[in-house]
């Protein structure tokens, strides 16, 4: 009933990604298990290294032998599955890192949280498949332009990340709840963009949507408006094989509705993330002083003295056991998890396997 996801030479039985999470949250045990049973899975690279011993003392050099034993870690978990990486443009040292993922093998690399225009030059000569993640028609068009003037070249698939999304979103505060209501719109507008652009070169370039698919009708749904699969995170978080710890996910268990909060990122964008004593601190009490710099930002993105507070820091103690005091990423939906299970039983249950 449901087709392939076919980019270029990779085929993932069920069209489905796993959406990328860091920090800790997606790494080699939940991507190499959604590899294994059709889909495509993906690693963060936000601290990867956050496990290892030496990361306290040289978090960089962590996260850079991290790269590879979390990779290769999944491919072996995978038994020939499709395993990549999500690597956020404003990550410090982006280029070094995308071409670090390249070098090790990495079959695909999706790139948000800015636009990526530099990516395909990191990528070249290689057989790493790359998506840039766009929230509007807007940007769509901008990024694949800007690929076509300078590279000659196009995406090998686009990620489409909608309003209610977990994690940082690519929409103003004030205008989540307008774009929830118009996103249909812009998928649609957006299709047409990528088929322009896949036609001039004479490619097929598949389209995947995210942000609060929860069910196999919401699958159907987007693949009606004309997307090829869907990138799926929070319902991968209540999985036995997701990385987080389990006090994390009894989060997502616990959360109801009203728990589902609008954060500010100090990136500059805002996060959809779970009511805490974090959420409650950061209304009236930032900036909070970094304790300590792991470098997970870039300087443009960062500005380690003014920034309202570390990224890094919070996000860590939600996989450190203070997930009261932590920023707790979720979807829109986590209000509707209700219970841990398999990621064969999710994939079976949303593709009636
Ligand atoms: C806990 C969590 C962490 C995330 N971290 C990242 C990240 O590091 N980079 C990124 O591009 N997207 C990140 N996302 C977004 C997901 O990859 C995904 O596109 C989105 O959450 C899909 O919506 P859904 O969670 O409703 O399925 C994160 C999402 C969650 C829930």
């Amino acid at each position: 009933m449901f087709k392939p996801l076919v980019i270029k030479d990779l085929v993932a039985k069920v069209p489905l990604i796993q959406g990328g999470m860091g920090i800790g949250i997606s790494l080699s045990r939940l991507a190499g298990t959604v590899a294994k049973e059709g889909g495509i899975g993906i690693l963060s690279t936000a601290q990867i290294g956050y496990r290892r011993d030496d990361f306290e003392k040289n978090s960089l050099r962590s996260n850079w032998q991290a790269i590879k034993e979390e990779f290769d870690e999944a491919k072996r978990i995978a038994k020939g599955g499709i395993v990549g990486f999500n690597i956020m443009v404003a990550q410090f040292q982006y280029e070094k890192i995308v071409q670090r993922c390249v070098e090790i093998g990495a079959d695909v690399i999706i790139s948000g949280a800015g636009l990526p225009v530099n990516l395909p030059e990191l990528v070249e000569g290689s057989k790493t498949k790359i998506a840039p993640i766009v929230s509007s028609a807007k940007g769509a068009k901008v990024l694949l332009k800007t690929w076509a003037k300078r590279y000659n070249r196009t995406a090998d698939f686009v990620v489409i990340e909608g309003p209610k999304a977990g994690g940082h979103l690519g929409f103003k505060a004030d205008d989540i709840q307008s774009a929830i209501e118009n996103m249909d719109n812009e998928v649609k507008k957006i299709v047409e963009i990528v088929k322009e652009y896949a036609e001039t070169f004479k490619e097929k370039v598949p389209v995947i949507f995210a942000g609060g698919v929860f069910t196999q009708e919401d699958i159907q749904h987007y693949l009606s408006l004309g997307c090829d699969g869907v990138q799926m995170a929070t319902r991968f978080v209540a999985t036995e094989e997701c990385d987080a710890p389990d006090d994390f996910k009894e989060r997502y268990i616990n959360a109801k509705e009203e728990d589902v909060k609008i954060i500010k990122s100090p990136v500059g964008l805002p996060g959809r993330a779970i009511h805490n004593s974090f959420y409650e601190r950061i209304q009236t009490q930032t900036p909070i002083p970094i304790e300590k710099c792991r470098n997970c930002l870039s300087y443009k993105h960062c500005d380690r003295k003014t920034i309202p507070y570390c990224i890094s820091e919070f996000l860590l103690k939600a996989v450190n056991h203070d997930t009261e005091n932590a920023l707790l990423f979720a979807g829109a939906n986590v209000y509707r998890v209700n219970e841990i299970t398999t990621v064969k039983k999710l994939i079976d249950e949303l593709f009636d396997r």
